[in-house]
């Protein structure tokens, strides 16, 4: 697993970098709505990636953000690929998002990469081995009452977020809106909040922030506080440092998402 790891912060790294150079020289394009945005340095940064995963693991499948599923589908094994999550923040230069690099295996995460370029932090763990940032091992934080967290969330194209935004805002010590949400359950895995929830989002987007927060000591499921299934097209998220999991569940629930998938 010390190559997949070695091999991802290399790819994560390489495209880290292209994307730092391009912030002021992108092309904006648009995948069908005008807010669902995509630039040349998304698919430029994924191309990156790709060929350096290719190279060393040619009999893997990979599921990447803007390419879709390419590789050996008859194997257990297949990387999740998101070049730039937060491309909406890239786009407007505005400085928050990273590149997320996930390995499941048989269905289990494996191992997770998220790099935020603009901050040089470097999210990384392992299954079994801990969650890291750059150097030093991160848990999650302590706070054991919702109504002492900071939360985050997101709102994905065709969810509807806006009560539970609204709702969760009035009984916590707030909720950011980032608009990466590899960078959002990061956050929660080294304490800097406390939980995060979302709908209809996709593999790629959250494979590795999944790991990280398990492996800081955190919990992550679906609205019902059951396991995750990442082979869902879309799939609703609940995370947390664990101690506030099942408060966070409950205030969720009273406003049920009406479309979960
Ligand atoms: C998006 C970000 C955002 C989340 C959206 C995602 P993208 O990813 O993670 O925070 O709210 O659901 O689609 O499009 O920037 O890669
Ligand atoms: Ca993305």
């Amino acid at each position: 697993m010390d190559r997949a790891k070695e091999t991802a912060i290399k790819a994560a790294r390489s495209a880290g970098q292209l994307i730092l150079q391009k912030m002021g020289d992108k092309k904006i394009d648009h995948k069908g709505t005008f807010n669902n945005l995509v630039t040349d340095v998304d698919k430029a940064a994924e191309a990156i990636i790709l060929e350096i995963l290719k190279k060393e693991f040619p009999g893997d499948e990979i599921l990447a953000e803007e390419s879709g599923a390419s590789g050996n589908k008859g194997t257990n094994r297949r990387w999740l690929v998101d070049p730039i999550d937060g491309t909406t923040n890239f786009a407007h230069s505005y400085p928050f998002f990273c590149v997320s690099i996930a390995l499941e295996e048989a269905g289990e995460l494996q191992m997770g990469v998220v790099l935020n370029p603009v901050a040089d932090e470097l999210f990384w763990a392992q299954a079994g081995g801990g969650a890291w940032l750059n150097d030093k091992q991160i848990k999650v934080s302590k706070i054991n009452k919702l109504d002492m967290s900071l939360l985050s969330t997101g709102f994905s194209s065709n969810s509807s977020n806006m009560e539970r935004f609204n709702h969760l805002t009035n009984i916590t010590h707030g909720v950011r809106r980032d608009g990466s949400a590899a960078l959002d359950l990061c956050f929660i895995a080294c304490g800097r909040t406390e939980g995060y929830w979302e709908l209809r989002i996709a593999a790629w987007d959250v494979g590795a922030g999944i790991l990280i927060i398990q492996e800081a000591g955190g919990q992550v499921t679906d609205m019902d506080g059951n396991r995750l299934n990442l082979t869902a097209g879309r799939f609703n998220i609940v995370a947390s440092n664990g101690l506030i999991h099942k408060q966070l569940i409950t205030s969720l629930a009273d406003l049920q998402p009406t479309r979960t998938n």
